[in-house]
């Protein structure tokens, strides 16, 4: 049996000084069980077209050059088997860059807001060096721990490209940075924590804009997981008392106050809480809506009403909240 298979690799193509709009090109080849995406990537350039443009450097997994999407997945190119995409994708493979409407050549995007994002954070240790120091500043290996496996980013951009919450919201500081903040937050080196927490608690650029969704973990080729690292910064937030009484503050501890409540998540009460009567009638709409689907009962929100049930064993709930509650606002 050959283990070479036929396909047709449909890439998409634009430059920026030339197209007004990108386009997409097809070409065939012979792709071999060993080839990897950055192969394939070669050979459209080497054996069909020399202006074919994207990035690559280290062919190691480690320099995050070469990160783009094969058929809406993000994919460090250098990493990924051609072979097990053909598989997955059912013979048919689509090369596009991590982010079209950032693309200057192919391949090739403009990453300014990726590293403009990173650069707020304060990406680096900030101490106050000896010059001429007798030894090394030394860590132990809980503390060398704690910055693992957040220093393991390459600073591809595949979690970044791959953020809904970064496509409507362009202040939004991103998965990666906020990875970044993390990382070098918790390094017991460093003296800048407070600044880097009082940024990312920002409503509208930090933490609290993340919906939650779990794309940047599945985006990201290192296995960092930047929604954990976001989940340490909101604790981190409230244990040394950075968290400032807002909306979104205000609507995670009426999560709280709802589950100790009732054993329950109360729809209607936690928009009350977090947002007042008032700014509840933003949200009549949606509440008719879930009338409607039997989400919320009429009485839901009413001053003086709870008609919530409880549920059984709602003690142990309240224990389970208790022994994992960081500090209040
Ligand atoms: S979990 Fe948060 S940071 Fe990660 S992709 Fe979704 S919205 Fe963005
Ligand atoms: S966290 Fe992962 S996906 Fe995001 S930039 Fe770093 S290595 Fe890339
Ligand atoms: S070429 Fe460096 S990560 Fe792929």
């Amino acid at each position: 049996m050959s283990k070479k298979r036929k396909v047709t690799i449909k890439a998409f193509r634009f430059n920026a000084e030339t197209d007004y709009l990108p386009y997409y090109k097809n070409y065939e080849m012979e792709v071999s069980k060993d080839e990897l995406v950055l192969d394939l990537l070669n050979r459209i350039k080497w054996e069909h077209d020399g202006s074919f443009s994207y990035r690559r450097s280290c062919r190691h997994g480690i320099c995050g050059a070469c990160a783009i999407k094969v058929n809406g997945k993000s994919v460090l190119a250098c990493k990924e088997n051609a072979m097990e995409l053909l598989d997955l994708f059912n013979n048919e493979l689509v090369f596009e860059p991590q982010s079209k409407k950032r693309a200057m050549k192919d391949m090739i995007i403009d990453k300014k807001d990726f590293w403009d994002k990173h650069a707020e954070v304060t990406p680096y240790v900030v101490a106050d060096v000896d010059p001429h120091p007798e030894h090394e500043t030394k860590q132990s290996i809980a503390e060398f721990d704690s910055i693992l496996d957040a220093d393991l980013c390459i600073q591809c951009g595949a979690c970044h490209y791959a953020c809904p919450a970064l496509e409507v919201n362009p202040d939004y500081l991103g998965p990666a940075a906020l990875n970044a903040a993390f990382r070098f937050t918790v390094d017991t080196r460093d003296n800048a924590g407070t600044e880097r927490l009082e940024l990312t608690s920002q409503p509208g650029v930090g933490v609290w804009d993340c919906v939650k969704c779990f794309e940047c973990a599945e985006a990201c080729p290192k296995e960092i997981n930047p929604i954990e690292k976001i989940t340490k910064l909101h604790n981190m937030q409230f244990e040394q008392g950075v968290a400032r009484s807002n909306v979104a503050t205000r609507h995670a501890e009426g999560f709280v106050r709802s589950i100790r409540k009732h054993g329950f998540l109360d729809e209607a009460d936690i928009v009350v809480y977090s947002e007042g009567y008032l700014g509840m009638y933003k949200h009549l709409k949606t509440a008719v809506k879930m009338m409607k689907a039997g989400k919320i009962h009429w009485q839901d929100g009413v001053p003086f009403i709870d008609n919530m049930p409880k549920i059984k064993n709602l003690d142990e709930v309240q224990k389970l909240i208790d022994i994992s509650m960081t500090n209040k606002l």
